[in-house]
């Protein structure tokens, strides 16, 4: 039977986060109906409400979750009530080009729920990134949930559902950080300081956070940063070009995604050095830049989508190394929250006092 559970929206653009009444449906093939633990609130939830990532209003926000397993539907394998999850927004279909190709962290055609989620009005809502996770419960695909350790705590883990991941995998995986290279990331919220502990994870000999907010610089180092560059009063490019004999960052991810921190990553970078873009622009923001400075300077501009990751490979592996004290998922936690304070953690994020507000159930 479809259940009425609490479920926090962005009714229309810009509107404030709102806690209502959501209507949960039974699972359909495929499907799992998972009951959220914790979930994290990401700058692109933000992006969502304030309508930059589309227009299908009303959106089911949250989708950095942990939580448990209650009802599958029909055909679902591998998963059953009472498994312990950690929701991702890459279901990997197996059958699009990607896919077939062998780069299923490319896949174009992820899994999502089979049935709606609404209003009690019967307006069909747009689960956030396919997930919809600020909600006491949520409609998946089975795919949509990765099994880990059960001895891991839920409001650190549901962290590698996006951003944690996004930043881990920009480093590891897109960005390809290999033992003794150096590396600056821009932008040192959640994702940045991801991407800061994936190159130190990787064996980076050089570390070096960039953010305009001294207390982001303060956490990048608790994530292994081995220097720190406010750009609000240094010149980060000069500064990352100094502590690297001159030469620039083998490796620069930008993190937060605006035309000047895109520059400033492209040239803060070594010749035939890599920026990795992990941060999301807006569909407004241009970039002008000398064409030639792409062709002189050479090397690889990528993007990162969700860390480039594979989350049945990835999850299981990176809960692991949380377990084994290797990897601090809990210090991306500044603060546990209620389901009825999403706003004002929006807000927070916004003036930068937290790195991540998890919501609890
Ligand atoms: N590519 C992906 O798969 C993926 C996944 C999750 C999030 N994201 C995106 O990553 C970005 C960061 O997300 P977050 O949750 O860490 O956000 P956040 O708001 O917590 O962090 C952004 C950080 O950037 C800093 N910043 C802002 N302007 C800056 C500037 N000009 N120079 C240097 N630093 C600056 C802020 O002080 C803050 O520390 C967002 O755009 C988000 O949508 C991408
Ligand atoms: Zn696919
Ligand atoms: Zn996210």
């Amino acid at each position: 039977m479809a259940q009425e559970v609490r479920g926090v929206i962005a009714r229309s653009k810009g509107a404030a986060a709102e806690l209502t009444t959501i209507v949960v449906p039974d699972p359909g093939p495929g499907d799992a109906v998972v009951a959220i633990q914790a979930c994290g609130v990401c700058h692109t939830d933000l992006h969502y409400r304030e309508g930059g990532i589309n227009d299908e209003f009303p959106f089911l926000l949250g989708h950095e979750a942990a939580g448990i397993v209650e009802r599958v539907g029909e055909g679902v394998t591998g998963l059953a009530p009472g498994d312990f999850v950690v929701l991702n927004w890459r279901a990997v279909c197996g059958q699009c080009r990607a896919c077939r190709r062998g780069r299923p962290w490319y896949c174009f055609d992820t899994h999502n729920a089979s049935r709606r989620m609404t209003l009690t009005d019967g307006t069909e809502l747009s689960p956030a990134l396919g997930i919809g996770a600020f909600a006491d419960k949520t409609l998946v695909a089975a795919g949509q949930c990765t099994k880990v350790d059960p001895a891991a705590a839920p409001e650190a883990v549901c962290l590698l559902g996006c951003g944690v991941m996004a930043g881990l995998g920009a480093a590891l995986n897109t960005g390809n950080v290999q033992r003794g290279d150096s590396v600056a990331v821009i932008g040192c919220g959640g994702v940045g300081c991801a991407a800061v502990a994936g190159a130190a994870l990787a064996g980076a000999a050089t570390v070096v956070a960039v953010d305009i907010d001294d207390r982001k610089l303060d956490w990048a180092r608790g994530f292994g940063a081995t220097h720190t560059v406010n750009s609000r009063s240094a010149d980060p490019v000069a500064e990352v070009r100094a502590l690297t004999g001159g030469f620039g960052a083998d490796v620069v991810i930008d993190a937060v995604g605006l035309p000047q921190t895109y520059l400033q990553a492209f040239e803060a970078r070594d010749l035939a050095g890599t920026v990795v873009l992990v941060g999301v622009p807006t569909p407004e923001m241009r970039l002008e830049m000398p064409l030639i400075d792409v062709f002189s300077r050479g090397g690889a501009l990528k993007s990162s989508w969700y860390g480039d990751c594979l989350p049945s490979r990835d999850f299981p592996m990176l809960v692991s190394l949380y377990l084994q004290g290797r990897l601090d998922l809990g210090a991306f936690v500044t603060e546990t929250i209620s389901l009825d304070a999403v706003e004002q953690a929006f807000t927070r994020m916004q003036s930068g006092e937290v790195l991540r507000s998890v919501v609890t159930f």
